[in-house]
């Protein structure tokens, strides 16, 4: 089989995909057990499961943060593998938004120069980047709070920033792990209706690990893991 073929509909593809930690004690734990996943495009898709279920170690994988012992991951027709680390690192910035468990903002550099972060790493001009990081700011509502650093805004705004931050280069394909986890449920819809609108307005992908059962509601597809395994994948139609 071809490996860079993908699921018709699919934006990634994993297969196989296999991830064992070596711990200090010498003994091993295998936390991917064998995950064949399909990411449909233009959708929101949830990943679901118990605490330790290994939910956050797949997001890495499928999105090249990380890299499986064995099995293979296709993005957008791109076999993650066959990337060096200078490539997959370009691919990552260029082509997918990552939102993390913990938001991950710089915490010496302003809500703006979080966002501008990406786009100068991309080959930006410090004014276009700049540009575009107060248009990111307007749309999640915090033109206001610009010059705020990380400490200076809410655990929401925090999270708001890591969104624009993630959409920067226009990305197609958003991987947000718990985006909603330390939010209150204001913030979550305000961030929920955010992603909805990623997806209708301009057609992206998103993957996201929540136990938000507001998000979980109003997601596409719902991917379930248990133990290193997914335990069942299903579709709203
Ligand atoms: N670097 C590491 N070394 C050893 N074990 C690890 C490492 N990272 C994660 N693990 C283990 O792998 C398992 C899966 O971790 P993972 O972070 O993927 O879980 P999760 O489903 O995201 O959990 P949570 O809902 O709590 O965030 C856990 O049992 C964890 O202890
Ligand atoms: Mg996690």
């Amino acid at each position: 089989m071809n490996n860079t073929m993908l699921t018709p509909g699919s934006i990634i593809s994993g297969r196989g995909i296999v991830k064992t930690y070596q711990k200090v004690d010498d003994t091993s734990l295998t936390v991917l057990k064998g995950i064949d996943i399909d990411i449909p495009a233009q959708k929101i898709s949830v990943i679901v499961g118990p605490s330790g279920a290994g939910k956050s170690t797949l997001l890495h994988i499928i999105g090249g943060l990380d890299k499986p012992d064995e099995g293979n991951v296709v993005v957008a027709g791109n076999d993650l593998s066959k990337f060096n680390d200078g490539k997959l690192a370009d691919f990552r910035n260029s082509s997918l938004g990552f939102v993390f468990q913990f938001h991950h903002l710089l915490p010496e550099f302003s809500a703006l120069e979080n966002i501008m972060m990406p786009l100068l790493i991309s080959g930006k001009s410090s004014r276009a980047a700049e540009t575009r990081a107060k248009e990111l700011l307007s749309v999640i509502g915090l033109a206001g709070r610009a010059d705020h650093k990380p400490s200076e805004l809410s655990g929401g705004e925090q999270q708001r920033v890591a969104v624009a931050r993630a959409l920067a280069n226009e990305p197609k394909i958003i991987l947000a792990d718990e985006p909603t986890g330390n939010l209150d449920s204001a913030n979550s819809d305000a961030i929920n209706e955010f992603f909805i609108k990623l997806r209708d307005e301009y057609g992206m992908t998103l993957v996201i690990v929540t136990h938000n059962p507001e998000l979980v509601k109003l997601a596409d597809h719902i991917h379930t893991m248990k133990d290193g395994l997914l335990t069942d994948s299903s579709s709203r139609l």
